[in-house]
């Protein structure tokens, strides 16, 4: 069984240079190989809880899905989809809703930075802060446990929503399938093992490290909450301008330069190949003028980008072809996720009357009431922090979180997640 790997965009931007290299170029890249089955979704229910603007939404999304196609994305090969296209994401939210602990959710790192935010200016913990904020590890939990995903490649900061849509999956998993946690690649073809008890596949962060992290125009992260971004799309001079406008020292020409201490070189390195790369280290070491090498850097990165730039300003000109492409590729998938929903749905309850009731109480089914013995562990990470799991009498893990500076912290986590599971 081929391996899945998926990631959501959300739609709130407008697609900059450090997207392309950090995000959409390896992903188009890795959606290449035979060996994994891709699913890129446009998160627009998730662009919901920080944005308001109809418009912005509905622009982001048809400039995200454009930028996506000029670079090469090929939706007959991948599953690429726009989020509310799928109404089994919702669905599964709720039910994953009712199997969260509170107080995992408590613990999301967004929600709490927000609170710390509203604690340090005096004010009610909660001020400001939409329920959709809190529960936004649920409905990325969804996205990622509907189609089964083993792989999700996202940035650092998105770590723990990964782990927590593993928790997820497996109290799931835990209480509606009898116990057991296994592999996706351990069921038969229909996506369950032999007792028909899996639901989910439990998904790993997959962090690029080899992925450039691109500067921006004051040589900080190219973000846009730095406000440093340079637009993938600026016609021709417009990028030219952009570059040029980056900030540099006060070297003169003719001064021999540190490359490895220079935004513009690791731009260029970020789009040139290895013997280009060589040569411009060269050029830095013999003094190359800032402007002449930012006249550089926009030609090489102008090169790659001229034939996508074109095949964007076609596409962005007919919307209703992309529109066309999202719908069908929303079919593509829900044809994946409506089995495994009829799935769910006969395993919580919400069942034909026709069909005559199964006593479940019956069979190994763990109900929420059995109250099960937790135990905590603590234990070193691989990135040397301190972690902790909480386990179940099964050996199950419930809860786990990493990143903590000892032991005695993991521990005070590891206590507040079991007092918030039984
Ligand atoms: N939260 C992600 C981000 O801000 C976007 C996202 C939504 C996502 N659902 C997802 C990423 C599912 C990976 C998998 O970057």
């Amino acid at each position: 069984m081929k391996r899945r790997v998926l990631t959501g965009i959300t739609t709130t931007g407008t697609p900059h240079l450090g997207n392309y290299v950090g995000a959409i170029r390896p992903a188009i890249a890795a959606s290449r190989k035979g060996d994994v089955e891709s699913f890129y979704f446009l998160a627009d229910y998730h662009a919901l809880i920080k944005c308001d603007e109809p418009a912005r939404i509905q622009q982001s999304t048809l400039e995200i899905a454009a930028s996506w196609l000029a670079c090469g994305l090929d939706p007959e090969k991948v599953y690429f989809y726009r989020q509310s296209d799928i109404p089994e994401i919702p669905e599964l939210t709720w039910m994953l809703t009712c199997v969260t602990a509170k107080g995992l959710l408590n613990r999301a790192h967004a929600y709490k930075a927000a609170n710390d935010a509203n604690r340090e200016k005096g004010e009610d913990p909660d001020a400001g802060i939409n329920a959709g904020l809190y529960m936004y590890p649920v409905l990325m939990a969804a996205d990622i446990l509907l189609f089964n995903a083993n792989q999700v490649p996202v940035g650092r900061d998105q770590i723990q929503h990964i782990e927590m849509a593993r928790d997820i999956g497996q109290r799931f998993n835990y209480l509606y399938g009898g116990g057991s946690s296994l592999d996706r690649t351990q069921w038969d073809e229909k996506g369950w093992n032999e007792e028909g008890e899996k639901f989910f596949a439990l998904p790993e962060a997959l962090i690029e490290d080899n992925v450039a992290t691109l500067p921006g125009l004051d040589g900080r992260k190219m973000s846009k909450s730095y406000n440093n971004t340079i637009p993938l799309w600026l016609p021709e001079k417009e990028l030219r301008k952009a570059i040029l406008g980056i900030v540099t020292n006060s070297q003169a020409p003719g001064e021999p330069k540190n490359p490895d201490e220079s935004h513009i070189f690791s731009i260029y390195q970020a789009f040139a190949s290895a013997d280009e790369t060589s040569a411009m280290r060269k050029a830095f070491a013999d003094g190359i003028g800032w402007g002449d090498a930012k006249q550089k850097v926009f030609e090489r990165i102008n090169v790659e980008l001229a034939p996508m730039r074109a095949r964007y300003e076609t596409l962005i000109a007919k919307p209703g072809d992309i529109e066309d492409a999202l719908l069908a590729g929303a079919e593509k998938a829900r044809a994946l996720a409506q089995p495994l929903l009829t799935r769910l749905r006969n395993a919580v309850g919400l069942r034909s009357l026709r069909v005559q009731s199964v006593d479940d109480s019956s069979s190994a089914k763990t109900t929420r009431d059995d109250k099960p013995a937790l135990q905590p562990v603590v234990f070193r990470g691989d990135d040397k922090a301190f972690a902790f799991k909480v386990l179940d009498a099964k050996k199950n893990v419930l809860a786990t979180q990493g990143g903590f500076a000892d032991p005695k912290a993991a521990m005070a986590a590891a206590q507040a997640a079991m007092s918030a599971l039984s």
